[in-house]
C-alpha cells in the first residue's frame, strides 16, 4: 500500500517536471506578450441588465409541516380571489399528498416496500427518512418539500401513518387536514414554477406573483406582479404531469406521464390545444382541472358511434338459421393524450 502510494506520488512529480510540458507553457507566455490583444486583463464585473433578477437568496428550511404549510398557505388569497380559490379548492391540486385519498397509502407503500428494501438507499426505518428520499414523490406531488428539513419528511411520513391507524373519525379528520395542508398551493404554480426559462426571463422572485401582468399587487408579501410567459403553456403543467423516468432523482421514479403523449403523439398528428385551453377554458372548471370524475371532461373525452344490425345467420346444420345481433363500435379519444394515464 505505502509503496504504491509513494509510485503515485512519484509519477505526479515527474509529471509536473515533465519537460516538454514545461516548455510549452513558457512558449504560450512568449505568444501572448507579442500579441497582446490575447492578453486577458482582469477585467470589472460585467453590470448587471437593469432588471436582473437572480436566484433569491434561499431562505432558512421549515422545520415542521406547519410551517412549511405557512410558507405555502393559499388561505390568504381566498378574499380577493374567491371564485379561483373555490375551483383551486375541488381539485387533487388542493390535496396532492392525500390524494382521492390514494396517493398518501402510496406514498407509505413506497417507504415500506421500495426505499427501505434498497441495499443502498440508506433508509432501514422511518428515523433514516430525508427529504430526498421522498423526492421521488415529492418532485411532482409537494416540490416545496425541497424547503424543508428532514424532519418534515419524517412528519409527514408518521402523520400519513398515525391516519391510516386512527378509528375515531374526528381525529381521523383533522389527521387529514393536516396532511391536505401541504399541496400545490397557489405559489406553486404562480411563484415557484412559473418561470421555465430563468436565465431569458429571470428567476421567481420571493415578492412576486406570476401571471399574465405586471404591476403592483395587493398582498402583504406578494407585493408585485410580473408576466410568466409559459403560464398558458403546456410546459406549465408538463414539469408534474410528466415525461416518464425522473432520471435527476437518485432512484429515477415514473408516475404522471401524459405530458410525453401530448408532445409527441397528440402534437404530430396536428393537436393545437394547450392543457389549460382544454382543462381550465372549453371545460369550464377553470382552476378546478378535472379528468374522468367530471361529467364534462368524459363528454369531451371520447366520440363514440355505435352502428347495430339484427340478421339472421345460418349457424349449423343442428341450430339452424339464428337471428344475431351485430354492434359495431367506434370510439375516438379527444383528449390531448392518451388516456387513462398512470
Ligand atoms: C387584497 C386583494 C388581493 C389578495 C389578498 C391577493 N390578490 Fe391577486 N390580485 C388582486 C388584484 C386586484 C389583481 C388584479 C390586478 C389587475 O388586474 O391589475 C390580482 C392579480 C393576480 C394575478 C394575476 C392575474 C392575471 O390576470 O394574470 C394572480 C396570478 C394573482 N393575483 C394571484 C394571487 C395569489 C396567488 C394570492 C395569494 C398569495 C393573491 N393573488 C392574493 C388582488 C389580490
Ligand atoms: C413526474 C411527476 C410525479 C412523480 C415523480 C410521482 N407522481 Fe404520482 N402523480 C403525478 C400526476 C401528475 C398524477 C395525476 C394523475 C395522472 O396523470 O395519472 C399522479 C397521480 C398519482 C396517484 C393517483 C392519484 C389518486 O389520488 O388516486 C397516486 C396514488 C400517486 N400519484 C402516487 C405517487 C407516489 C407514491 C409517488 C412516489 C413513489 C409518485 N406518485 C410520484 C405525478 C407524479
Ligand atoms: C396547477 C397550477 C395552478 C395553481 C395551483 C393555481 N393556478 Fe392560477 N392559474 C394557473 C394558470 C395556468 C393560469 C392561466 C390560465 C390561462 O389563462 O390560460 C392561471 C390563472 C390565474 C388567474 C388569472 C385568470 C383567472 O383564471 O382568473 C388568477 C387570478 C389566478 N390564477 C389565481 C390563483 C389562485 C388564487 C390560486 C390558488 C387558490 C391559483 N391561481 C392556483 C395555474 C395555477
Ligand atoms: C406541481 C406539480 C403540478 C403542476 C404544475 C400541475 N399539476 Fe396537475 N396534478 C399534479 C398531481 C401530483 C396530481 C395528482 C394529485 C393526487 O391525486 O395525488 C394532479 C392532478 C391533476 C388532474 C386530475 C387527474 C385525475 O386523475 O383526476 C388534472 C386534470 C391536472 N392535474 C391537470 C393539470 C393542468 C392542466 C396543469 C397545468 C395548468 C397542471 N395539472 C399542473 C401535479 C401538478
Ligand atoms: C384536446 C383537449 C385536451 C388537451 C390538450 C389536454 N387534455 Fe388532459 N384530458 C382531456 C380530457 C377530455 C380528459 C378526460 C378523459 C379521461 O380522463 O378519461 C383528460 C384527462 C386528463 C388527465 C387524467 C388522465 C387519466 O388518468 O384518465 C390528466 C392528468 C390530464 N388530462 C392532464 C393534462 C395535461 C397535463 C395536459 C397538457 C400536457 C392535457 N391534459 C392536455 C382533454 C385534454
Amino acid at each position: 500500500m505505502r509503496t504504491n502510494l509513494f509510485m503515485l506520488m512519484a509519477l505526479v512529480l515527474v509529471l509536473a517536471a515533465n519537460p516538454v510540458y514545461a516548455t510549452k507553457k513558457a512558449d504560450a507566455a512568449k505568444e501572448q506578450a507579442k500579441n497582446p490583444a490575447t492578453v486577458v486583463a482582469p477585467t470589472a464585473p460585467i453590470p448587471a441588465p437593469a432588471a436582473h433578477q437572480a436566484q433569491p437568496q434561499k431562505k432558512e428550511k421549515a422545520k415542521t409541516m406547519a410551517e412549511l404549510a405557512a410558507r405555502y398557505d393559499s388561505t390568504s388569497c381566498k378574499d380577493c380571489h374567491e371564485d379561483v380559490y373555490k375551483e383551486w379548492e375541488q381539485s387533487l391540486h388542493s390535496k396532492s399528498i392525500l390524494g382521492t385519498p390514494r396517493t398518501a397509502p402510496t406514498i407509505i407503500t413506497a417507504v415500506d416496500k421500495g426505499i427501505k428494501l434498497f441495499p443502498h438507499s440508506g433508509a432501514k426505518e422511518d428515523k433514516d427518512l430525508t427529504v430526498n428520499h421522498l423526492m421521488i414523490c415529492a418532485k411532482c406531488h409537494l416540490p416545496q418539500l425541497k424547503d424543508a428539513t428532514d424532519d418534515v419528511a419524517r412528519e409527514i411520513v408518521s402523520t400519513i401513518r398515525a391516519w391510516q391507524a386512527e378509528e375515531n373519525d374526528t381525529k381521523r379528520t383533522e389527521l387529514e387536514k393536516k396532511i391536505s395542508s401541504l399541496n400545490i398551493g397557489c405559489t406553486v404554480c404562480h411563484n415557484n414554477l412559473a418561470i421555465i426559462h430563468k436565465w431569458a426571463d429571470g428567476y421567481p422572485q420571493p415578492d412576486t406573483i406570476y401571471g399574465s401582468k405586471a404591476g403592483s399587487h395587493d398582498h402583504p408579501s406578494f407585493t408585485k406582479m410580473a408576466k410568466a410567459p409559459a403560464m398558458k403553456e403546456s410546459i406549465l403543467c408538463g414539469q408534474c404531469h410528466g415525461q416518464g423516468p425522473n432520471f435527476e432523482l437518485d432512484h429515477p421514479s415514473q408516475c404522471g406521464t401524459i405530458y410525453a403523449s401530448y408532445l409527441f403523439a397528440y402534437i404530430p398528428e396536428g393537436g393545437t390545444e394547450t392543457c389549460q385551453e382544454c382543462h381550465m377554458k372549453k371545460s369550464k372548471l377553470g382552476h378546478n382541472m378535472q379528468a374522468y370524475r367530471k361529467d364534462e371532461m368524459v363528454k369531451m373525452a371520447l366520440d363514440v358511434h355505435v352502428h347495430s344490425r339484427a340478421m339472421y345467420w345460418r349457424k349449423n346444420k343442428t341450430d339452424g338459421v339464428i337471428p344475431i345481433g351485430y354492434v359495431d363500435i367506434e370510439m375516438h379519444n379527444k383528449a390531448g393524450h392518451t388516456i387513462p394515464d398512470g
